[in-house]
């Protein structure tokens, strides 16, 4: 039922597309209004990599919820997140996420690990973040 009416929802968007092309994925360029549809829960679905050791991390990720809170000042969220690996439950109350206005990135800073992300344009009700550690690119999805 859902997967029909998301057909029937993704025509007219299919009629009126661009031609296709070889171009890389664009990434969403920061103001304000892409900083505050940050702003509360999240949910993750599923993320992927290329990078086989970032995959196996990903696998023990049973479950994930996250949330951005204003942070201090204007270059700063809050995060709290919750998951659980394997059988075991991880919380995390406070993290800063740096806001990068430059070039668009979103800088996590939790136990000394720096962990960058640009954004996909999507829909406001999914987040789909581009990891861009290291040379392997990874990609999440959540739903808020
Ligand atoms: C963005 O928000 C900041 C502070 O909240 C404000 O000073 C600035 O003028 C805003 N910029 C735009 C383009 O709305
Ligand atoms: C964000 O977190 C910092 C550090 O934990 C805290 O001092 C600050 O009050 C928080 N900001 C908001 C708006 O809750
Ligand atoms: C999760 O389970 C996998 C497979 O059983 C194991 O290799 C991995 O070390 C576990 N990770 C954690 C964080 O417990
Ligand atoms: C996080 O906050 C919750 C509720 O405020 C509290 O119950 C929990 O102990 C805190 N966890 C950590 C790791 O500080
Ligand atoms: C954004 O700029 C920071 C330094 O200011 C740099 O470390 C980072 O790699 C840049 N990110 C991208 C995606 O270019």
């Amino acid at each position: 039922m859902l997967v029909t009416l998301a057909l029937l929802l993704g025509l007219p968007l299919a009629l009126t597309a661009e031609p296709l092309t070889c171009a890389p994925l664009t990434t969403v360029t920061f103001d304000n209004a892409t900083i505050h549809g940050l702003l509360g829960e999240w949910i993750y679905i599923a993320g992927a990599s290329r990078n086989p050791p970032d995959l196996a991390e990903l696998k023990e990720v049973k479950y994930a919820a996250f949330s951005f809170s204003p942070g201090s000042h204007k270059d700063e969220l809050n995060a709290t997140e919750i998951m659980r690996l394997n059988e075991t439950c991880v919380e995390r109350n406070t993290t800063k996420i740096l806001i990068l206005w430059h070039n668009s990135t979103l800088v996590h800073v939790s136990d000394q690990v720096l962990s960058m992300a640009e954004l996909i344009p999507s829909d406001k009700d999914l987040l789909i973040m581009k990891h861009v550690n290291a040379n392997f690119p990874s990609l999440s999805l959540s739903g808020e």
